[in-house]
């Protein structure tokens, strides 16, 4: 009963910040920016995650009351073969887990999901996001404090979240699913990739029609869940930095005409960095194109970049100007944002 009164005050609480109450004229809106190609979407990046920290339900109500097109949900899989929904496979930086379980850090003094039962995981308090070292990642965003007991949510938990609340508010909002680090499941006899869908298709999200995306910055996991577990389901080829990322992956390939036109046999899109669509993107306000955007439509993929945060904004730059080039531009047909307020205020002025 607890547990359900304290949802009902959360959903409550997000719905205060709704922009207005659902109109005949809103409800026509949604339909059109789901049918029409045209009319770009606004993704809440790990919920709206700019406001209340990232990947609890209560990020994810503010971001459905925002008017969000699709929320976001990162996955990774529990010891006990539970989907959870959080950013790192690691749970040290957005929970109390070395309070908790001082123990259980592996030689890397990382405390891994993997390592952890749900139940256990379950126990722990999410917190706004911080580094390894325990500094907070965004100094003005919400408060650091495990005073609210926020938990990690299931998959599971999260999409009866929002087919509820399609299902109260006369919405269709989507998911957007990204599967992180598969590669490291296969070592502890993990099937990730089709329990996730498995999960997925429980709920009806089994088909190109589904108002579902799945993402992966792994492309060898994007084929495997087209071609051997055969899913339907519209999927987004994430776009990393050869520097930073899996030595496996060469994505400056992918960013070039012919990477694009591989992509395109098979996903249906793209999740490129915003930086990846411009040559001086952070270097110069006076950003220049360069051909990936264009390059990606040629193949037929549809483009997703990733992230604009109005608190991390490039000098020189506001959030609007930089979203008139992304979307008037370069054209593009969605967009991850911390801040989904202001990415659906400017998709409403600008497209509706
Ligand atoms: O999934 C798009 C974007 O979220 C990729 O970056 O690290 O925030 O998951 P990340
Ligand atoms: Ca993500």
């Amino acid at each position: 009963m607890k547990k359900v009164l304290a949802l009902a005050s959360t959903v409550a609480l997000a719905l205060i910040f709704s922009a207005g109450c659902t109109t005949t004229q809103q409800l026509q809106k949604e339909e059109i920016a789901l049918e029409n190609n045209d009319t770009p979407i606004i993704i809440a990046h790990r919920g709206s995650s700019g406001y209340v920290p990232e990947h609890t339900l209560l990020a994810k109500v503010m971001a459905y009351a925002q008017n969000a097109d699709y929320i976001e949900q990162d996955v990774s899989m529990t010891k006990d073969a539970q989907i959870v929904v959080m950013h790192d496979i690691f749970l040290d930086t957005n929970t109390d887990v070395k309070k908790v379980y001082p123990d259980k850090a592996e030689k890397d003094e990382r405390y891994h999901i993997i390592d952890f039962t749900l139940d256990e995981i379950k126990q722990l308090s999410v917190h706004e996001r911080t580094d390894e070292k325990g500094k907070v990642v965004f100094n003005n965003r919400f408060p650091y404090t495990d005073e609210l007991d926020l938990k990690v949510p299931t998959l599971e938990q999260e999409i009866v979240l929002i087919q509820g609340l399609n299902k109260s508010t006369e919405k269709n909002k989507g998911l957007y699913v990204e599967l992180k680090q598969p590669k490291i499941y296969p070592d502890h006899g993990k099937e990730f990739a089709r329990k996730v869908l498995a999960i997925l298709a429980k709920y009806g999200y089994d088909n190109a029609d589904s108002n579902c995306y799945i993402q992966c910055f792994d492309p060898f996991l994007l084929k495997y869940i087209k071609y051997d577990l055969h899913s339907k389901l519209r999927l987004i080829q994430l776009i990393g930095d050869n520097s930073a990322d899996d030595r496996d992956i060469d994505y400056n390939e992918m960013l070039t005409k012919k990477g694009l036109k591989e992509i395109a046999s098979y996903a249906y899109g793209i999740g490129p960095s915003i930086s990846q669509l411009f040559t001086n993107y952070g270097k110069n306000p006076d950003l220049k194109l360069n051909n990936v955007a264009k390059w990606a439509h040629e193949a037929g993929l549809r483009i997703h970049p990733y992230t604009l945060r109005n608190d991390s904004l490039p000098k020189g730059l506001t959030y609007n100007s930089i979203c008139d080039l992304l979307f008037k531009k370069a054209k593009i047909d969605g967009m991850f944002t911390d801040q989904p307020d202001l990415g659906v205020e400017y998709v409403t002025k600008n497209f509706k």
